[in-house]
């Protein structure tokens, strides 16, 4: 969050301006290398937004997974017990863009799903499954521990999950700002080679 609010804060303080290449390079403790060349007047076609919008978040949700809102079809499963999660996303409906920082608690056995990934957004209503939205690289154990994983990103669309519903894959088309006009239609989740229906499971609303 704080480096979101500084870099509009920096992207704020440039738009009066026109083409500014701006390099600052801090290499003294090798931690800041940043070389930025913006025409802050001009659509960076793809994204469909400005440049400045780029580092601005249209809405941040947090979502709590547990293995209890597991199910399969409308079973529930019990997904994977002492599992936790959270998924906490930052969207930008202008750039068709999220950011995610997904953490894991106790996740075991392997990462296993149908989809290019096991860890999702899915279109599904609490109690309902549903297709993959959107596909996360899976969180990696965080310094060497199991018990501790974490993914850490931003994906913009198009976005494509590997399932085919009907012939078309289920990310197509998808955009983000579904999540923030009916977040109760969605849900985050994660699948295990133990709990394949899901691991742990939480709705965005
Ligand atoms: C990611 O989420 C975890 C758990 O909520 C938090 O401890 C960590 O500080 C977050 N990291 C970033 C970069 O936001
Ligand atoms: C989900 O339930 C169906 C039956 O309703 C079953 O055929 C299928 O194997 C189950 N899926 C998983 C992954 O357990």
């Amino acid at each position: 969050m704080k480096t979101t609010t500084l870099l509009s804060t920096a992207f704020a303080a440039l738009t009066s301006a026109t083409a500014i290449p701006v390099s600052g390079t801090d290499f003294s403790n090798g931690k800041i290398s940043l070389q930025l060349s913006i025409d802050l007047n001009q659509d960076v076609g793809a994204l469909g937004a400005n440049v400045a919008d780029i580092f601005h978040f249209t809405s941040t949700h947090v979502v709590h997974a547990i293995p209890e809102n597991v199910v399969n079809g409308t079973e529930p499963t019990g997904g994977l017990a002492g599992a936790s999660g959270i998924f906490a996303f930052g969207i930008n409906s202008h750039a068709n863009m999220i950011c995610y920082n997904i953490t894991l608690h106790n996740f075991q056995g392997e990462f296993e799903s149908p989809a290019t990934t096991a860890t999702h957004i899915h279109e599904a209503v609490v109690g309902a499954s549903g297709p993959p939205r959107i596909a996360f690289p899976n969180p990696h154990p965080v310094g060497g521990v199991d018990a501790l994983r974490q993914s850490i990103g931003c994906l913009q669309g198009p976005f494509l999950t590997g399932v085919m519903v009907e012939g078309k894959d289920s990310g197509e088309g998808f955009h983000v700002s579904s999540l923030e006009t009916n977040p109760t239609a969605f849900m985050a989740d994660c699948h295990s080679s133990l709990a394949l229906p899901g691991a742990v499971r939480g709705q965005l609303a």
